[in-house]
């Protein structure tokens, strides 16, 4: 467990942060860290973060002018909304990600520390390489705002099972996580990289330790041609998602949807979020991208949740594109993992940071003041 001198010195660390990282003097922005994360990760951890991403999700949202609209009244303005019941300074999330310790030895917590310190939302991996109760307790410690903190949500994995997966998701209950995240997009995935000993999904039981599955993100490794038979039959499906929703009171969002009669299904089962997401391209090869699936959730969902946006964002504009496009919040993955390999719980710190600035001058030079002043109108495809 996480002891209080350890975490003093974390978080003193995490608040030197702006300081520290801006005398380097080459970071300015959130965008800036991947190259330097490239340069420092041994070659075949930077193949396992960088995998899949060919690039397309961000060309997606580039394609996108942004309006100026100068001479508004901008003085009262802020990012600042709130979600599942929790206040968040700004409407950018750290998407789960698996093994952190493979990128820096502060790992997950040293993450939930900067996402605490600098009132983001953070959404912890079933597959965290540090316990979930010690990560939820640094985001709450970290974040001065108010006494008691922000807690983290949990993405929970189907553990092949209804009582496996039960198991995991009271694990996260009584950590006090704030919302579940079911990820339900990567019921069958490759990947290549093998854990260097003493990292592992230390959160799983016996069953996610089994061989063939350490070294994966989700799933075993794939093996035979038999998908069907092995990996298929353990995955999740609608009749899950609805056992789910009645195992929990937890707001319980779906990530992973692209299709709106899934999201549409989603809601009507009762969940409170829809996550619209490629995964980051690390999954469904020739997937669409998220920014081009996000009209169509929007239009069918209607307002009745939120929609959480992530794959492809690496700056503050993009969110804003996003945010246009009807998302009401978006989630980053890759860019603060580089914050992490550049600087651990500090290098975190300043990505967010950095986001957070990009949006206020994206925003303040395109006139809105708010959150929900930020709409289609303001972006075109016209270059
Ligand atoms: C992921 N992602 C992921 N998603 C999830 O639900 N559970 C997980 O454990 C992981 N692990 C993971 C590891 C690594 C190395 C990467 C790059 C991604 C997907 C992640 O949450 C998110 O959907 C994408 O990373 C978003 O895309 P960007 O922001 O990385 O482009």
């Amino acid at each position: 467990m996480l002891n209080t001198s350890d975490f003093s010195s974390h978080l003193s660390r995490v608040q030197a942060s702006e300081q520290a990282i801006n005398s380097s003097g080459k970071l300015h922005a959130a965008a800036d860290y991947l190259p330097l994360a490239q340069a420092h990760l041994a070659p075949e951890l930077w193949a396992y973060l960088a995998q899949g991403d060919s690039g397309r999700n961000q060309q997606a949202l580039e394609r996108f002018c942004i309006m100026p609209r100068p001479l508004r009244q901008l003085q009262s303005g802020h990012t600042s909304l709130t979600l599942f019941g929790q206040r968040f300074e700004h409407p950018f999330l750290l998407a789960p990600i698996a093994y952190q310790r493979l990128f820096h030895n502060d790992g997950e917590i040293g993450t939930a520390l900067a996402a605490g310190a600098q009132g983001a939302g953070l959404v912890v991996s079933s597959l965290a390489s540090q316990a979930l109760e010690d990560i939820a307790l640094a985001m709450r410690q970290s974040d001065g705002r108010h006494s008691g903190g922000t807690s983290p949500c949990f993405q929970l994995y189907w553990q092949g099972n209804r009582e496996r997966t039960l198991t995991l998701l009271r694990r996260a209950e009584e950590a006090g996580y704030a919302a579940v995240m079911f990820t339900v997009d990567a019921p069958v995935k490759v990947v290549s990289l093998q854990l260097p000993d003493g990292i592992r999904a230390v959160n799983l039981s016996a069953y996610g330790e089994k061989s063939g599955e350490r070294e994966t993100e989700g799933e075993p490794r794939l093996r035979s041609s038999s998908v069907f038979q092995t990996w298929m039959a353990k995955a999740p499906n609608w009749e899950d998602v609805a056992w789910l929703r009645r195992q929990t009171e937890l707001p319980l969002l779906i990530k992973g949807l692209l299709h709106p009669n899934d999201a549409e299904q989603a809601v009507s089962l009762g969940c409170d979020g829809i996550v619209v997401s490629n995964h980051g391209e690390r999954v469904l090869r020739g997937a669409p991208t998220s920014l081009a699936s996000l009209p169509a959730i929007v239009k069918t969902v209607n307002g009745r949740v939120p929609i959480l946006f992530d794959s492809g964002i690496r700056c503050g504009r993009d969110a804003f594109v996003a945010l246009a496009f009807g998302a009401t919040a978006v989630m980053v993955g890759r860019p603060y993992v580089a914050g992490l390999v550049c600087g651990g719980a500090l290098g975190v710190a300043h990505v967010i940071r950095l986001l957070r600035d990009e949006l206020e001058l994206t925003m303040a030079l395109a006139g809105c003041a708010e959150l929900r002043d930020i709409n289609h109108e303001c972006i075109n495809d016209m270059n």
